[in-house]
């Protein structure tokens, strides 16, 4: 049994878009944090709990639920940040290359531990994963996440064409591999298998249906994929699609899309699309940095609130720049800019937390600060380094007499300056899963 003291911040409800206000916002600073012996979240009080608990006093700093990243590519963190291209040449050039090398079981599982490890470093403590192609692969990043405790959504990559023949499956291959890491990894600890189309391009239609049916056939399984990201590709799942009405209509017409669908990008969707993506309950993971970096396009969140579809945030390392879902955030406050709208701190640290989760049906488990969640926590500095600093304070100082207004611009300008570095611990199911070494 342990307790931290920290300024608490989660969500209740989906804050309101636009204008902030404290809609869904719990702000409780200066509390205790309860954690039990079952790593679940006991409560929070300002009372000090006592000497029977543990006691971490870390106040000053700012405690939320650990960041779920919804998709994002494990085997990438060897080509983030290459030069020049946009997303068909960066597959091909880099992004190929780099993933053929994990049929090699050793490269594989190291890199599983260095990207899970690296996840946690950056306050992510759930994440939706594509590992490559190969079994080994998800194979590796099961018992990775497994050794952690964390909550990890992944399958085998599906691709049996346009991708280099070392990176191409078969339908009748892939099935066996698929029905094999379900009955090791599906709910087994917190793991769970999605299954994982990577994108309309690589895959036939025979594989999508045989996809398809994989979902249907075993009870709660997820499902991964891209979609709409990039106008050329667009084009080409047109031509090679030539009956489907949309790039979303492909994975709709073979049975991929529901409640546990989760959809990266959607920059190029049209009204139906996104009324498909709410009747089905599937969720869009909103990609900024990626979308920046590949040059792909500006996402629409205004239109998907509209509609009334899911929106989660992700890094799509590699294609985005960075693990950190605070710095991502910043970049989708940058794009929403550019459309002429405003993305408010609570929107978007929402989609980080509670809105991703529900998304995931897993509501109950993981996203918030509820007594009876799972104690998957980070615990930030407020400010790192002499700006961070000078503005938090200016912030604070702002405070007293305004808290709906003050509280958001001091929770904004953090969520616009913060990173990685500025987050000190991090705890998975109750146990230490991070600690800064050095001060902020
Ligand atoms: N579309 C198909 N594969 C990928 C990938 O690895 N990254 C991104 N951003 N888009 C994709
Ligand atoms: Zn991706």
């Amino acid at each position: 049994m342990f307790a931290i003291r920290a300024d608490l911040l989660d969500f209740t409800a989906a804050p309101s878009w636009g204008t902030p206000t404290l809609q869904g916002v719990r702000w409780r600073p200066d509390h205790w944090l309860l954690v039990g012996d079952d790593g679940r979240i006991a409560g929070a009080q300002t009372a000090d709990p006592g000497p029977d608990w543990q006691r971490h006093d870390h106040r000053g700093r700012l405690l939320m639920p650990g960041f779920i990243d919804t998709h994002v590519h494990a085997p990438q963190l060897d080509v983030i940040a290459s030069y020049g291209t946009g997303l068909l040449d960066w597959l091909a050039n880099y992004t190929f290359p780099a993933e053929q090398r994990h049929a090699d079981p050793a490269l594989t599982a190291a890199a599983a531990a260095e990207f899970l490890d690296a996840l946690l470093a950056h306050g992510s403590t759930a994440a939706v994963v594509f590992p490559t192609v190969h079994k080994a692969s998800a194979e590796a990043l099961f018992a990775a996440a497994a050794a952690r405790g964390m909550r990890l959504i992944a399958g085998k990559v599906l691709m049996d064409r346009h991708a280099p023949p070392a990176l191409c499956d078969d339908v009748e291959g892939a099935e066996r591999d698929c029905e094999d890491l379900i009955q090791r990894w599906h709910g087994q600890g917190r793991n769970a298998y999605a299954v994982t189309v990577r994108f309309a391009v690589t895959s036939t239609p025979r594989q999508l249906a045989m996809a398809g049916a994989l979902g249907q056939r075993h009870a709660g399984l997820y499902m991964q994929t891209h979609v709409a990201e990039n106008r050329d590709e667009v084009a080409l799942v047109a031509s090679l699609f030539p009956d489907a009405r949309s790039y979303l209509d492909v994975y709709a017409r073979h049975g991929l899309l529901h409640e546990r669908a989760v959809l990266a990008h959607g920059i190029w969707l049209d009204a139906t699309d996104r009324a498909l993506l709410r009747d089905s309950g599937a969720q869009i993971a909103h990609s900024p940095s990626s979308n920046l970096f590949l040059g792909s396009g500006l996402f629409d969140w205004q239109a998907a609130i509209d509609a009334g579809h899911r929106v989660s945030i992700a890094s799509d390392v590699g294609g985005g720049t960075s693990l950190s879902l605070l710095r991502t955030l910043a970049e989708a406050y940058k794009v929403q800019a550019l459309r002429g709208a405003r993305l408010n701190a609570w929107t978007a640290l929402h989609a980080a937390t509670r809105g991703a989760a529900e998304g995931l049906g897993l509501g109950g488990e993981i996203g918030h600060l509820g007594a009876g969640a799972m104690a998957d926590l980070v615990l930030w500095d407020w400010a790192c380094g002499p700006v961070a600093r000078h503005r938090d304070a200016v912030a604070r100082g702002a405070l007293p007499g305004c808290t709906e207004q003050g509280l958001h611009a001091r929770v904004f300008a953090w969520m616009t300056l913060a990173d990685e570095r500025n987050l000190a611990a991090a705890w998975v199911a109750g146990r230490p899963a991070y600690r800064r070494e050095t001060g902020p």
